[in-house]
């Protein structure tokens, strides 16, 4: 799999990271980009660079080189590559007593170091039908590696049946399988569904017909009508959504019913 290009959202990041971290020296004249979109803080501490973790966390900062992460080669008070403390925050008081609880940012607790950066997912998180990460049931790690690789797990156009593993762990019933199976999945869970939240019932992108006219919309030949197939679907869709009871509804895959049918 090739490395993606660098691309514009994360060399803005970077800028952003720039006048952060400068801002951390200077006092507080970017006091609101400081505290929206700075790493997280540590009181009493400072940046030592990632090196510096490689001494006792030698196996996470060695497969770390290819992680989506490792491209934020922010630049810390003395000009150090502070790749790991852009999420763990500065490590210098955990460094100086050898990894005593409590002196580094473990954002397993807490999506909050990773709203720093990627703030607009917290508003993704807040909508009416989201994944239970706000509360502390999920963790962002449940779909996404930090440390090692894409941060995407099974990330990568190529690869779309090994990022849906990812939610058939938890969700297995969506899995098969289907005697008729509906290939739409194939295409990844996420045509259908944000796995972070939206304001639509299961986490849907679309809240009607829409969903499924994006791979089942064809050039119509009788004015008035609503063609799919061969079957005039007008007066159906006036009467619910495409997966309602006595239509597709088992919209994953049916066991009895080329149609989609339970
Ligand atoms: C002198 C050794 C040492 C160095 C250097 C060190 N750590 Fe640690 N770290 C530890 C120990 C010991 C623990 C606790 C045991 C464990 O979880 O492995 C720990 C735990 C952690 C944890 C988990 C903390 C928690 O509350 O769950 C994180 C995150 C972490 N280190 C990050 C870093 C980062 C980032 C750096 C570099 C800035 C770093 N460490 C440098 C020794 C060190
Ligand atoms: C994108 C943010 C991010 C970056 C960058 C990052 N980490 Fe982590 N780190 C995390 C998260 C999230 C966890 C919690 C993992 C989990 O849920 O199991 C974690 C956990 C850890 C732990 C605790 C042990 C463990 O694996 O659970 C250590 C140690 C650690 N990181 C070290 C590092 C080091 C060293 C670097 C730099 C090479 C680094 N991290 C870079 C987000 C990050
Ligand atoms: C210091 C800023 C910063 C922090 C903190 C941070 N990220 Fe990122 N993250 C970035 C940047 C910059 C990119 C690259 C964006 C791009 O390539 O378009 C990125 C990329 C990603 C991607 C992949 C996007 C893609 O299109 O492949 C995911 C997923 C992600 N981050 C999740 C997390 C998670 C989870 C955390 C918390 C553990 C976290 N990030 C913490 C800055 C950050
Ligand atoms: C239920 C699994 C899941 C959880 C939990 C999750 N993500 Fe994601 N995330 C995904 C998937 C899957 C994608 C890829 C979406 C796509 O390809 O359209 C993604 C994409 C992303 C991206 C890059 C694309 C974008 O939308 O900007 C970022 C950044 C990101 N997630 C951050 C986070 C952060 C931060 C958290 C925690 C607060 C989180 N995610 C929690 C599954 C999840
Ligand atoms: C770590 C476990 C876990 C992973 C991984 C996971 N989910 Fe979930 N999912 C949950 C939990 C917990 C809920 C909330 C269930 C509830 O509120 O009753 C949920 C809810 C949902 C719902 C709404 C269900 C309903 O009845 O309203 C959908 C849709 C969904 N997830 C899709 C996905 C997709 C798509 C992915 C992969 C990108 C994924 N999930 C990954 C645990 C997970
Ligand atoms: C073609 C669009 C589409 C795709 C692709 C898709 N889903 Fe769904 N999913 C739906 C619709 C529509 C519903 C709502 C069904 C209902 O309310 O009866 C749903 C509901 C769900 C639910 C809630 C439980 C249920 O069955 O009602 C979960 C969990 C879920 N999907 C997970 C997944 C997972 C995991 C994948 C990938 C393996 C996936 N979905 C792929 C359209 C899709
Ligand atoms: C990502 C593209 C995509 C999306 C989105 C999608 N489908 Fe499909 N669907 C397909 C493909 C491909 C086939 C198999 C080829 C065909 O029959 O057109 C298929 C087949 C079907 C079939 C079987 C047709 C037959 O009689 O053989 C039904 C029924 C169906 N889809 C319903 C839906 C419903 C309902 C939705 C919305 C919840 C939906 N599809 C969303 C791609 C998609």
């Amino acid at each position: 799999m090739s490395p993606r290009p660098l691309s514009r959202r994360l060399r803005a990041a970077l800028i952003v990271l720039g006048l952060a971290a400068a801002g951390l020296m200077l006092g507080s004249c970017f006091s609101v980009n400081q505290t929206v979109l700075a790493p997280p803080q540590i009181a009493g501490a400072h940046y030592v660079g990632s090196q510096a973790c490689a001494q006792c966390h030698a196996e996470v900062v060695h497969s770390f080189g290819g992680a989506t992460h490792a491209k934020l080669v922010a630049r810390g008070d003395h000009d150090q590559n502070i790749g790991c403390e852009s999420c763990h925050g500065p490590g210098s008081r955990h460094v100086d007593s050898s990894g005593a609880a409590l002196t580094i940012v473990n954002p397993h607790d807490s999506p909050q170091a990773c709203f720093q950066c990627h703030l607009d997912k917290r508003g993704e998180f807040a909508l009416t039908h989201a994944h239970p990460v706000l509360s502390g049931k999920m963790s962002c790690t449940d779909c996404h590696d930090p440390h090692h690789g894409d941060a995407i797990i099974g990330g990568g156009a190529a690869n779309l049946m090994a990022a849906n593993a990812t939610c058939l762990k938890c969700h297995p019933s969506q899995q098969g399988p289907f005697v008729f199976a509906h290939q739409a999945v194939r295409e990844g869970c996420v045509t259908c569904h944000n796995p972070h939240g939206t304001v639509n019932d299961k986490m849907l992108v679309a809240r009607n017909q829409t969903l499924c006219l994006q791979c089942h919309y064809q050039q119509q030949t009788a004015g008035g009508k609503l063609l799919i197939g061969t079957v005039d679907h007008t007066s159906f869709i006036t009467r619910g959504t495409c997966w309602s009871t006595g239509c597709h509804e088992a919209v994953h895959g049916s066991q009895v019913s080329s149609s989609l049918r339970f």
